[in-house]
C-alpha cells in the first residue's frame, strides 16, 4: 500500500553536522528525495526530512535533521541533538580545514547527544578525487580512534549516499 495507513515500528532522529558548505543538505536531499542542486543555499535554522524503509521486515521512519554550519545561522543546540539516536559528522574531502574541525564537531556532539548514539564519519565530495585535501588513512585513523564509522560519498554522483544512511540505521536498529 501507500504511505497513507502505514504501520511505523520505529522513527530513527539522525543528526547532521559539519561545517559550513561540505554538503549536509545535498546528502539529505540525495537521499530522501534523490534530487541535488549544484547552487544549494546555506541552510539557516534547522530543516529536516524523513523517509520511510524496510529494515528486517519492520517500518521504520527515518527522521533526518539538518542544521546551519554556520555559527550565526545556528539553533538552539541542545534542542537539535535531543532524542537522536543517529550521527553524521560530515566533512569536504577537499577541505583540510572541515575536516580537522571535526574534533570539535564530535566534541559538542558527545556533550549533547545520547552516550549510546551511533556516529558515522563521512567525507562527501568524492567526486572531487584529483582535488582531495585528506587522505583516506587519516580519516580512517580519526575514525578508528574515535570509534566511529566511516564513509567516503558524493551527494553529487549518488556514490555510497544511501548506503551511509542504511549503514547508520541498520546499526541503531
Ligand atoms: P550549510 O547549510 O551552510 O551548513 O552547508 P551544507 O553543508 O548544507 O552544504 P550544501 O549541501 O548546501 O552544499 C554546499 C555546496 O557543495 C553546494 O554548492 C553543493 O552543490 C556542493 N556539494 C554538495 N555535495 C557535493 C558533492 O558530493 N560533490 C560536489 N562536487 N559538490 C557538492
Ligand atoms: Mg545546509
Amino acid at each position: 500500500g501507500g504511505d497513507f495507513n502505514q504501520k511505523i515500528d520505529y522513527v530513527f532522529k539522525v543528526v547532521l553536522i559539519g561545517d559550513s558548505a561540505v554538503g549536509k543538505s545535498q546528502l539529505l536531499a540525495r537521499f530522501s528525495r534523490n534530487q541535488f542542486s549544484l547552487d544549494s543555499k546555506a541552510t539557516i535554522g534547522v530543516e529536516f526530512q524523513t523517509k520511510t524503509l524496510e529494515i528486517d521486515n519492520k517500518t521504520v521512519k527515518a527522521q533526518i535533521w539538518d542544521t546551519a554550519g554556520q555559527e550565526r545561522y545556528r539553533a538552539v543546540t541542545s534542542a537539535y541533538y535531543r532524542g537522536a539516536v543517529g550521527a553524521m559528522l560530515v566533512y569536504d574531502m577537499t577541505k583540510r580545514q572541515s575536516f580537522d574541525n571535526m574534533a570539535r564537531w564530535l566534541e559538542e556532539l558527545r556533550g549533547h547527544a545520547d552516550k549510546n548514539i551511533v556516529v558515522m564519519l563521512i567525507g562527501n565530495k568524492c567526486d572531487l578525487g584529483n582535488l582531495r585535501a585528506v587522505p583516506r588513512e587519516d580519516a580512517q585513523e580519526f575514525a578508528q580512534r574515535e570509534n566511529l564509522f566511516f564513509m567516503e560519498t558524493s551527494a553529487l554522483e549518488s556514490t555510497n549516499v544511501e548506503t551511509a544512511f542504511l549503514t547508520i540505521l541498520t546499526e541503531i536498529y
